[in-house]
């Protein structure tokens, strides 16, 4: 099978390539739409996880089909992005965080590719979210890029799609939550059962509700990432292979 990368963008992130080639892939869980493009034609496997026109809501996303398609086209590491709120002071709209930890907090969504029956049941190792060793290399190389990057942080993933409440909010902080955003669950946990190497990086686009007065959402940073962004996660994506992560641990 072709080895090749993936990236799943997210708000601000919707748009491929120009150069890569729409596929719609079928899977067992619905079809996939991807772009495949990149240096060696069919490199670069791209998700707009809302689409191109912004009009999937996180609760409606079909991540299966999404990551389903990804393996399928031989994707064994993917990258991420999130637009989030920021919890952690030192999170403000515009900042950029390596994830290392996630809280789900997601309801009624198909959040796994093990549903009993034919597909059987498997309890899937997710002490570590997030590949350690895709993070190791976006640090090493962000500052490179230009990019300014938080080390660690903790994606809450809140159901959507309305934002949460102060009171969830100041829950969240107590619970250790760095930022929150809707999308990176069950995406990262579907990566983990069909091994693939999952990494996220989240960019504020706001304070999360009640940290900061009424809230506001502010895309000019992530927009004026976004050039700098997609070369940092293609030369992360093509110059590392996974190793050294617990990411394929033995599942029950
Ligand atoms: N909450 C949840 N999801 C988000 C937010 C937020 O404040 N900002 C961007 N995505």
């Amino acid at each position: 099978m072709t080895q090749r990368i993936g990236i799943i963008g997210g708000t601000g992130i919707e748009r491929p390539d120009p150069d890569a080639g729409e596929r719609i892939v079928d899977t067992p869980y619905g079809q996939a739409r991807v772009w495949v493009g990149g240096d060696h034609a069919d490199e670069v496997v791209f998700v707009s996880r809302h689409g191109v026109e912004h009009d999937i809501p996180p609760h409606r996303i079909n991540y299966r089909a999404n990551i389903d398609a990804l393996r399928q086209l031989g994707v064994d590491r993917v990258l991420a992005t999130f637009a989030v709120g920021g919890i952690a002071d030192d999170v403000p709209p515009g900042a950029a965080v390596a994830l290392d930890q996630l809280i789900d907090l997601t309801h009624g969504r198909e959040s796994t590719f093990f549903d009993g029956g034919e597909s059987g049941l498997r309890h899937t190792v997710f002490t570590e979210p997030f590949c350690s060793s895709l993070r190791a290399a976006i640090l090493d190389r962000a500052g490179g890029h230009g990019i300014a990057m938080r080390p660690t942080g903790t994606y809450a993933c809140a159901n959507g799609p309305r934002f949460e409440t102060a009171a969830e909010i100041r829950m969240l902080r107590l619970w250790g939550a760095d930022v929150v955003g809707m999308t990176a669950m069950p995406e990262a946990v579907l990566a983990r059962e069909l091994e693939i190497h999952y990494a996220g990086i989240a960019i504020s686009v706001n304070w999360a509700a009640g940290i900061r007065g009424p809230l506001a959402l502010d895309f000019d940073a992530l927009n004026t990432m976004r050039a700098r962004l997609l070369p940092l996660m293609l030369d992360v994506l093509r110059t590392t292979k996974p190793a050294g992560c617990s990411c394929f641990e033995p599942s029950a």
